[in-house]
């Protein structure tokens, strides 16, 4: 059994933060979505893993993740030159797969449940493909499947504009060898991608194995910021155990679980949790509220953050307003100036979002 992480595609809906880095490495709760799959790939015993990577961040998500040490694990990089479609990452994979079976991991996707119960059903039905489903409010922005009263999977559509259910599928896919074939004999869909939806829409038509479960916990697809920070409060509020590794000086107050980094100051500070603060991190006078992860080296004077993501090197500081439910990306700035005329002055990446009293 082995796996393959998709972690290439362009991620344009999480512009700016998408344009310098992968959207599979923004940090929930301080560590990069990828990793949480990784982590759960490698708790259900599997070690061989391939990652798909784009040219444009491949080379982060690389030496970012590195060759699976660190997890336990063995992870090979799968160049994918274009975003031709989950398909197609399949496709170009194949020489990493051969004839194993495989877990379909989408990078950006977060979940609650691990995966031994699926992986175990998958493998003791001898399935050629088991699928994992979620009930949602909006499934067109997802592929959506119709299944009858016993569980079988009758048909997925990818993305309809008038969806037959609500059962969205989830990001996290098992499949025997023979999605291969299933791969070969699929089109590309309206939008130029080989969608897996139709490979495996491929394998029902073909009197194949196709079974679905129902997920249950909380998953996440980590597309745009209000995932981001749903994410974030999720992870925080499940894991987040309390830890001071840093300096705390006797005029801060700090309450419930709140995790400093080694090398970060906190001076004069007020901290709610949860709340995670990542190294040499510079806090003074300032309010983190409940929710907020920050990562390495940000600095944060007299200012007020909370629900919000904060990446490394961001320097925030003379905000005398409280900032929420917003995601900063890396190396921001962000200060009162004393220059005349007091006025609002920007330099804003393309695609920013700004929400001014
Ligand atoms: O999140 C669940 C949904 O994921 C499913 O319900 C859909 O059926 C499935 O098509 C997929 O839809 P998305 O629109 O969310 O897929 P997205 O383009 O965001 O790609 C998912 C991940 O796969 C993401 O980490 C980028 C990566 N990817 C994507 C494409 C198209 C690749 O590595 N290569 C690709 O060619």
């Amino acid at each position: 059994m082995k796996a393959l992480i998709l972690s290439g595609g362009k991620g344009t809906r999480l512009r700016p933060l998408t344009y310098t880095g992968a959207k599979q490495l923004v940090p929930v709760a301080n560590k990069p979505i990828l990793w949480y799959c990784i982590e759960s790939i490698v708790a259900a015993g599997i070690t061989d893993i391939g990652i798909i990577i784009s040219p444009e961040t491949g080379e982060e998500v690389k030496t970012k993740t590195g060759n699976g040490d660190r997890f336990g694990a063995k992870i090979e990089y799968i160049l994918q030159a274009e975003p031709l479609g989950l398909a197609h990452a399949v496709k170009i994979a194949q020489p990493f797969l051969g004839d194993d079976s495989f877990i379909m991991f989408l990078g950006d996707n977060l979940i609650e449940s691990q995966l031994e119960k699926f992986l175990a059903n998958f493998q003791q039905k001898q399935l050629d493909a088991l699928i994992l489903l979620r009930q949602v409010a909006d499934p067109t922005a997802f592929g959506v499947a119709t299944v009858d009263e016993s569980g079988k999977v009758l048909q997925l559509v990818e993305k309809p504009k008038n969806p037959a259910s609500n059962l969205a599928l989830v990001g996290v896919y098992f499949f025997k060898n023979t999605i291969h074939t299933a791969i070969s004999q699929i089109a590309p869909s309206a939008r130029g991608e080989l969608e897996i939806t139709d490979a495996i829409q491929k394998l029902i038509d073909t009197d194949k194995n196709v079974a679905a479960s129902e997920l249950e916990g909380w998953w996440l697809d980590t597309g745009k910021k209000d995932d981001i920070l749903a994410a974030n409060q999720i992870v925080l509020d499940a894991r987040l155990k309390s830890k001071n590794l840093g300096e705390v000086d006797a005029d801060s107050n700090i309450s419930g679980r709140v995790e400093i980094g080694v090398g970060s100051k906190v001076t004069n500070c007020k901290i709610r949790g949860p709340v995670v603060i990542g190294e040499n991190c510079h806090l003074e006078h300032a309010y983190i509220g409940p929710y907020t992860s920050i990562s390495d080296r940000v600095t944060i004077i007299d200012t007020d953050i909370e629900h919000s993501v904060i990446l490394n090197d961001t320097n925030i500081t003379g905000i005398h307003q409280r900032i929420v439910d917003s995601v900063l990306g890396q190396r921001v700035k962000m200060q009162v100036s004393p220059k005349r005329p007091q006025a609002l002055r920007f330099l804003v990446g393309d695609d920013s979002q700004l929400e001014i009293m």
